[in-house]
C-alpha cells in the first residue's frame, strides 16, 4: 500500500472495485482479479483493492463486521489492538475522567476507533505516513472523523500540554517484520515511553505479554489481559489510573474475569492432590498464581511452577482442571508402559518446567490405542514427574 493507491480506493470508483473484490475474495487469486477485469476495473485498482478485500475478511477476527469499512496495512493489521481489548481499555480511560487523548503510534487507529466510541477526543499520530492516512481513513469510514484527529508525525514532536490522557502502544517489531524484544528497541523508544508518565500522569501503555516486572514504572498498575487463553498483551496503567499492583484479565464468550493483587505472594507448597489447575497465562504472566491458588484451596508441588493442586475441582475461569489418575516419577520407558496398559493412543501433553522434547516424546512412546489422556510434565519437589490426567 501507498498513498496513491489508498487515494484511489478512497474515490468512489475505488469503493465499487473494493464491493467487488469483496464478491471475489475468496476465489483464487488469478480468477479474482480476472473477474474484476471482467468488470472493466483498471488492473492497478483492482489489485489494491483484492488485496483489501483478503484483509479485510482477515480482520474480522480481530474488528468484526467494522472490518468490511476500513482499510488495512499486512503490518497495521498484524498489530492492532483486537477491537474487544481497545473496548475495555477506552470504557476505563474514560470512566477516568478523561476527555481527551493523544494516541502516540496509532497503527491503523484500532485504539483511536475504541476511544473515540468511549467519547473521548482523540489526537492520533503515527510516524509512517502511509499508516497515519490508513487511520484516517478508518475514523472517516466508521463516522468518527469529527472526534478524531490524525497526523502523520513523530510521536515525540506531539505537545502534550493540552490533552488529559496519553496511549502509547509503540512498535515492537524491525522494519523487516521481526519481532524486538528490548525495549529500548520499541519505536518510539522505552525512555520517551515511560517517561509520558512524567508528562501526563493519565498515561496507559500498551507492551508485550513478555514484558519484564521490573519494568513496572513505580505505582502503576501492570495488567495482562487474555482473549480465549491466549495472553495478548501488557498494559500499564499510570498515575491516577493505577488501581491494583497486578491485574490479570481474560476474555472469553464476551465476558470479562479479572483477578487482581499484589503480585508478590507465594502460593504454600505441597504434595500432589487430586486436581492440577493450569492457570490461564494471564495470571501467571502477572505473577497471581498464589492469589489464584487461594480461590481453590490450591498449593503448588513445587515453589517456581505455576501448576496449583487442589483436593476438589472448582469451577473457575482463572485455569484448565484436570483429575490425575497416576502420578509417575518420570522416565520414557515408564511413561510408554504406563500408557499403554491403559490401551491409550492419543495424548494432550503439556508441561511447566519440564525440558522434554515434546515432539520427540511422542514419536519415543509409539502410541496405539484408543484411549485418550492428558499428561502433565513438571517438577515435583525437585523431580521430573508425569502425570496421567482427564478432564476434570
Ligand atoms: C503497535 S503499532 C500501534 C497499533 C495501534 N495501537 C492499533 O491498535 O492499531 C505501533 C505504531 O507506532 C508507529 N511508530 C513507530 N515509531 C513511532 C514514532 N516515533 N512516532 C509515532 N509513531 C511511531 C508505527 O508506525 C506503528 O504503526
Amino acid at each position: 500500500m501507498d498513498l496513491d493507491r489508498l487515494a484511489a480506493l478512497l474515490t468512489p470508483e475505488g469503493a465499487e472495485a473494493l464491493t467487488a473484490a469483496a464478491d471475489v475474495a475468496t476465489d483464487d487469486p488469478l480468477s479474482a482479479a480476472s473477474a474484476l477485469r471482467a468488470r472493466s476495473i483498471p488492473p492497478e485498482l483492482a489489485a489494491s483493492a483484492l488485496t483489501q478485500a483478503v484483509l479485510r475478511r482477515k480482520a474480522e477476527a480481530k474488528f468484526g463486521a467494522d472490518a468490511r469499512a476500513m482499510f488495512f496495512t499486512r503490518a497495521g493489521l498484524e498489530q492492532a489492538t483486537r477491537a474487544e481489548v481497545a473496548t475495555r481499555r477506552a470504557a476505563r480511560l474514560a470512566a477516568s475522567g478523561a476527555r481527551t487523548v493523544a494516541d502516540l503510534g496509532c497503527g491503523v487507529g484500532a485504539d483511536a476507533i475504541a476511544f473515540a466510541r468511549a467519547g473521548l477526543r482523540v489526537r492520533a499520530v503515527d510516524a509512517d505516513p502511509v499508516t497515519a492516512a490508513v487511520a484516517a481513513a478508518n475514523v472517516t469510514a466508521l463516522g468518527l472523523a469529527d472526534r478524531v484527529s490524525v497526523a502523520a508525525a513523530d510521536a515525540r514532536d506531539v505537545a502534550l500540554d493540552d490533552v488529559d490522557a496519553v496511549f502509547c502502544d509503540p512498535a515492537r517489531r524491525t522494519a523487516a517484520g521481526r519481532r524486538v524484544f528490548d525495549p529500548n528497541a520499541y519505536s518510539p523508544p522505552w525512555d520517551f515511553v515511560v517517561g509520558l508518565a512524567g508528562r501526563v500522569p493519565r498515561t496507559v501503555l500498551k507492551l508485550a505479554p513478555g514484558i519484564d516486572h521490573d519494568l513496572v514504572p513505580p505505582g502503576a498498575e501492570a495488567e495482562w489481559v487474555s482473549v480465549r487463553g491466549e495472553v495478548v498483551e501488557a498494559a500499564f496503567w499510570c498515575g491516577p489510573l493505577a488501581a491494583v499492583p497486578r491485574r490479570a484479565t481474560l476474555l472469553r464468550d464476551g465476558e470479562a474475569h479479572e483477578l487482581t493483587g499484589s503480585g508478590q505472594e507465594s502460593a504454600p507448597v505441597g504434595p500432589v492432590r487430586r486436581y492440577v489447575y493450569d492457570p490461564d497465562g494471564a495470571v501467571v504472566r502477572a505473577h497471581l498464581v498464589a492469589e489464584f491458588a487461594a480461590t481453590v484451596g490450591g498449593t503448588l508441588a513445587d515453589p517456581t511452577i505455576a501448576y496449583v493442586y487442589a483436593d476438589a475441582a472448582t469451577a473457575t475461569p482463572y485455569a484448565r482442571c484436570l483429575e490425575i489418575i497416576d502420578t509417575l516419577p518420570f522416565s520414557v520407558k515408564r511413561l510408554r508402559s504406563a500408557l499403554h496398559a491403559r490401551g491409550v493412543g492419543r495424548i494432550t501433553i503439556t508441561k511447566r518446567g519440564s525440558a522434554v522434547d515434546v515432539e520427540r516424546l511422542r514419536r519415543d512412546l509409539r502410541l496405539t490405542g484408543d484411549a485418550e489422556l492428558t499428561v502433565v510434565l513438571t517438577r515435583v519437589a525437585g523431580a521430573q514427574t508425569a502425570l496421567l490426567c482427564v478432564p476434570a
